[in-house]
């Protein structure tokens, strides 16, 4: 699998940015969760006291025990209750010590006089949004520069909430993913689009593609194709989120997270504006919203396909026709390299790009 190196993104192996990690139903258990994620091991969990979601490094300074890995025959795990959660801290299995949501060990049952600093794990800032988990993973530490992904519409009545389609690992480098950002060229063999106004634009951490035209996969039951709009946003390297009218008004969110380098880990959704334009979504909404959200995934599945087979792009024959696939790739260097370097990389990419023989989509 080709690199982060291979694609010469910069000094970072993982990208800076707000990524999911679980859905919210992945941590409504007893246990803590083991996942992986940026090359390494995390224990996630709800803490049992106020709820609150946590994600520490998963390895116990003391003589390295996995915090959250399977185990159901310690003590600490029986005497718990089956989990080793403990309020809003967790219990190493192995010699029970204790560490709070910040990370620093709090308890040793066989140890009296203080607990050294050292005895800690790394807290990752998290927080939990739209149904998922959200951590900012960034490799020089520094605090959040923009706000984790929300939606005023996910607590409005009238819109049906997603339920995510995990759809696992893809083993490909999230380069082949970003690149669909600025891919004007699929939008038709892949999508059955017939695509009338396209334009790019890139901007801070934003990366946006406006387009509208007829299709083939987004329709309703009927199979009737109204003029489809989308506005699609990166909010940095791993949350796409999309505003589509035609159908339904609808909000997709696709958002993908590296687990080693070269492999991501990616989720689905799509909140429906109530079919009915009742207040309050009724029960037809809801089965009515479930069916346009597997339209949607069935969307994603037409470029899934294609990379789940597919070597590196690491050098591209592009055409002038082609989306802006350079400028894409400059503004995705942004987040693979110190903060202070980000104003190079938008000074060459930042603005507004139409194909060649394309018609802008704010042109009327
Ligand atoms: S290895 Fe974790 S308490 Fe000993
Ligand atoms: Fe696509």
């Amino acid at each position: 699998m080709a690199k982060t190196e291979d694609y010469r993104l910069g000094e970072f192996t993982f990208p800076r940015g707000w990524f999911m990690i679980a859905t919210s139903e992945d941590i409504n258990q007893p246990k803590p969760l083991a996942v992986r994620f940026f090359g390494r091991d995390f224990a996630l969990y709800r803490g049992r006291a106020t709820g609150r979601v946590v994600l520490l490094d998963a390895y116990c300074p003391h003589m390295k025990t996995h915090l959250a890995a399977e185990n159901d025959t310690s003590y600490v795990i029986i005497d718990g209750g089956g989990t080793n959660i403990d309020g809003d801290g967790i219990r190493c299995p192995y010699h029970a010590w204790r560490f709070g949501p910040d990370g620093q060990c709090d308890d040793i049952p066989y140890h009296e006089g203080p607990i050294p600093k050292t005895a800690c794990v790394k807290s990752w800032p998290v927080t939990e949004s739209m149904g998922a988990i959200w951590v900012w993973h960034d490799p020089e530490n520094g605090d959040p520069e923009w706000d984790h992904p929300s939606l005023p519409q996910w607590d409005d009545e009238s819109w049906v909430q997603w339920k995510f389609d995990d759809l696992g690992v893809l083993n490909q480098h999230p380069q082949e993913i970003i690149d669909n950002i600025c891919d004007y060229g699929h939008l038709s063999p892949i999508h059955g689009s017939t695509v009338e106004r396209y334009e790019n634009e890139f901007s801070g951490y934003k990366a946006t593609q406006r387009q509208c035209g007829p299709h083939r996969t987004l329709v309703g039951d009927d199979g009737v194709s109204p003029i489809l709009h989308t506005d699609t946003t990166y909010h940095g390297p791993g949350v796409l989120i999309s505003y589509l009218t035609g159908y339904y008004d609808s909000i997709l969110m696709i958002t993908h997270t590296p687990i080693e380098d070269g492999s991501v880990h990616v989720w689905h959704g799509l909140l429906v504006k109530s079919p009915s334009g009742k207040d309050k979504a009724s029960v037809e909404d809801t089965i009515a919203a479930g069916q346009f959200q597997a339209a949607s995934k069935h969307a994603f599945a037409q470029d899934f396909e294609v990379w789940v087979n597919k070597a590196a792009c690491l050098n591209g024959l592009f055409l002038p026709s082609d989306g802006p696939f350079m400028k894409a790739r400059i503004w995705y260097k942004q987040f693979y390299n110190p903060k202070a370097r980000k104003q190079e990389f938008l000074d060459k990419c930042e603005g507004v790009y139409v194909p060649k023989g394309a018609i802008a989509y704010t042109e009327q």
